[in-house]
């Protein structure tokens, strides 16, 4: 069927009215209104029959974004409250960034496991992608986590994850930044050009994480991405920033969504030892810190009928107590 035009109403639809309510004008074709339901919102959607496959208004996706969990601490506030705070939200999905859960340097099976039973529906990783061994044999038994898209083709792991949220099909993937970062990567741009093309036919949108040091690129990227993803968001510095906001082609944008663990700390790790390898440089070992703990992410509201962010704000959930 032709869509020709689309309301979004917000009332409430009884169970007995979801499916199609067939209308016709005169000796004109015959038309239709289709309804769904997402949380709070109804969605109906005015159509011409008669060729093709009903295209159905899903409604606005909420998706949210958690930047990179920090050890225990950040998988405790994540078991603690992420259920609470997607229906709080009427969060519709999930994606958080899992390269510093063991420990605070990558993951394993066994947390890639226990964090998708915490309310996530998919991990994604960045430079610390390997740090644990093993995880290059265990990463190809999980199919809703990604390795960044731009490590060399021979890694094992996907280069993206394809969510169907209630029908509509997000695709989420990783690509790593190359200023100031030490992992060999394929370039951040000609690869998401190469991403968004194998993910045509396959996705309704797409969204990108961008796992980078330096804000130039991360910005840079947004822009480069600007139409055509429904965010582009910035992890890796551990430090959320100030600047969420909506693109002027509609991609939702954000230069780091911040860490999801102890805030009491150098970016996740205990003070001291960080600031007396600042000092003398002598070689300390960098515990994952306790104190402050916090989810980070963004929350982005994307109008599937405009294909634009409506808006992106910073999340930020403190443990209760704030110790
Ligand atoms: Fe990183
Ligand atoms: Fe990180």
């Amino acid at each position: 069927m032709i869509p020709v035009a689309g309301y979004l109403l917000d009332f409430p639809i009884s169970d007995r009215n979801r499916s199609a309510i067939p209308l016709r004008f005169g000796s004109g074709p015959r038309a239709g209104l289709e309804s769904c339901r997402r949380g709070s919102i109804s969605a109906w959607r005015f159509h011409l029959a008669g060729r093709g496959r009903a295209h159905h208004l899903r409604g606005v996706p909420k998706i949210l974004f958690i930047g990179d969990i920090v050890g225990k601490p950040g998988r405790e506030i994540l078991v603690e409250r992420l259920l609470r705070l997607r229906a709080e939200l009427k969060v519709d999905v999930v994606i958080a960034n899992g390269e510093n859960v063991a420990a605070g340097s990558g993951i394993t099976g066994a947390l890639a496991k226990a964090l998708l039973a915490t309310g996530i529906d998919a991990l994604t990783l960045g430079d610390h992608v390997w740090d644990q061994r093993g995880w290059e044999d265990d990463i190809d038994d999980f199919p809703t986590v990604c390795r960044p898209a731009n490590l060399p083709a021979s890694c094992p792991g996907a280069d993206h994850v394809i969510l169907n949220v209630k029908g509509f099909k997000l695709a989420v993937f990783t690509v790593l930044g190359r200023t100031f970062m030490g992992m060999k990567a394929e370039c951040p741009f000609l690869c998401v050009d190469v991403m968004l093309k194998k993910l045509e036919g396959q996705a309704d949108a797409v969204l990108v994480e961008i796992h980078a040091e330096a804000t130039s690129e991360k910005i840079a990227l947004g822009w480069y991405l600007d139409g055509r993803a429904v965010a582009v968001l910035g992890t890796h510095t551990h430090v959320p920033t100030a600047d969420a906001s909506v693109l002027p082609k509609g991609t939702g944008f954000m230069c780091d969504v911040g860490m999801t663990g102890p805030y009491a700390s150098v970016l996740g790790r205990e003070v001291a030892p960080v600031l007396s390898r600042f000092i003398d440089g002598m070689p300390k070992r960098f515990e994952v810190a306790e104190g402050d703990v916090r989810i980070s992410g963004a929350l982005v509201d994307y109008d599937e009928v405009a294909k634009r962010a409506r808006s992106v704000e910073l999340i930020t959930v403190r443990r209760a107590g704030g110790r």
